[in-house]
């Protein structure tokens, strides 16, 4: 039998992801240089050609989740190396999420559920919210997760616009070729882009003016896409309503200003955390790895890794 291939697992496994390697691979402690596969996995450890220079060997890297902003794939891809990641198997979980989140912060769900377990309600009703009926949607990011947010909001009898990079020729819902566009046109805005250079801060306070003062906020994409700031100071001043979020700028640390704040929802990034969606995107980490060992090729590279990893898959 030949020898199983060195790899190595960067961040906290699931107990899926450490036995499925242990037992296809020879898992070391640490990244060495003989190691030829990397598991990156919670933690979001930074992984750039910095990273990557001692590793000589390293052919593929096996990152847990779809947002990949922790890795810097284009470099990776220049020295041959494919990225791999964890998109569709969570897809529909984060959109779920994603609505339960919208609703409970219009209706107040949490602050609903603490006033019956305080007992106020023996004496008054709780006072009536705001309404999610007669709103129009805005969906930053009409990507896979985007959309499947879209069909949710469109089946609870909402109007949906979106931004982009660009318009996509085969959706129904009307394109803002700026962000502040697509604000001023809605007044629930759901952050479904992901993180990186190109999103960090685009949700700005003129955005968040834009919005209006009845306008909700909904972000389960990546915390760096809204600039944290000038959301505490935009619900502050009551420029906007309130806000739902699944994601921070420098999670698990929450602003305390936010916590302070009674009217918003503030979820510790759970999005696809469920034992079910957990174990699918746990698996195709395994997957990705043992494919390409077994000379199959990655199954699902980043888009900056495509090309390179269709030149290298076997014939
Ligand atoms: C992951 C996520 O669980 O997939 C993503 O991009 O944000 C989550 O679903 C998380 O990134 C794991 O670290």
């Amino acid at each position: 039998m030949s020898h199983p291939v060195p790899i190595a697992i960067v961040g906290r496994p699931t107990p899926l992801i450490e036995s499925g390697l242990k037992s296809a691979f020879e898992v070391l402690p640490e990244p060495r240089p003989e190691i030829r596969g990397l598991a990156i996995c919670f933690g979001h450890q930074r992984v750039d050609a910095a990273f990557v220079a001692p590793l000589p060997k390293l052919e593929v890297v096996s990152s847990f989740g779809v947002g990949y902003d922790h890795i810097d794939a284009a470099a990776l891809a220049a020295r041959g190396i494919i990225v791999t990641h964890t998109p569709d198997v969570l897809t529909d979980e984060v959109a779920d999420l994603c609505l339960g989140l919208l609703i409970a912060t219009v209706r107040q769900i949490p602050q609903v559920d603490r006033y019956l377990r305080a007992g106020h309600w023996l004496n008054k009703s709780y006072p009536l919210t705001a309404t999610l009926r007669g709103r129009k949607v805005g969906i930053l990011g009409l990507g896979r997760i985007g959309k499947a947010i879209a069909k949710r909001v469109v089946a609870c009898g909402l109007e949906v616009e979106y931004h982009g990079r660009k318009p996509q020729p085969d959706v129904p819902y009307p394109y803002h070729p700026t962000l502040v566009g697509l604000a001023k046109s809605c007044n629930v805005l759901i952050v479904a882009a992901s993180g990186g250079a190109e999103t960090k801060h685009v949700v700005n306070l003129e955005v968040l003016e834009a919005l209006g003062p009845d306008g909700i906020v909904v972000n389960i994409g990546r915390g760096s896409v809204i600039d944290e700031q000038a959301l505490i100071q935009a619900l502050r001043e009551k420029k906007i309503l309130s806000a739902g979020l699944d994601v921070f700028e420098h999670e698990p640390r929450v602003p305390p200003e936010l916590i302070a704040m009674e009217q918003v929802v503030l979820l510790p990034h759970v999005g696809s955390a469920s034992v079910h969606t957990r174990d699918a995107m746990g698996q195709l980490v395994v997957d990705n790895l043992v494919s390409w060992f077994a000379g199959q090729g990655a199954i699902t590279p980043v888009p900056e890794c495509q090309a390179l990893a269709a030149s290298k898959r076997p014939a």
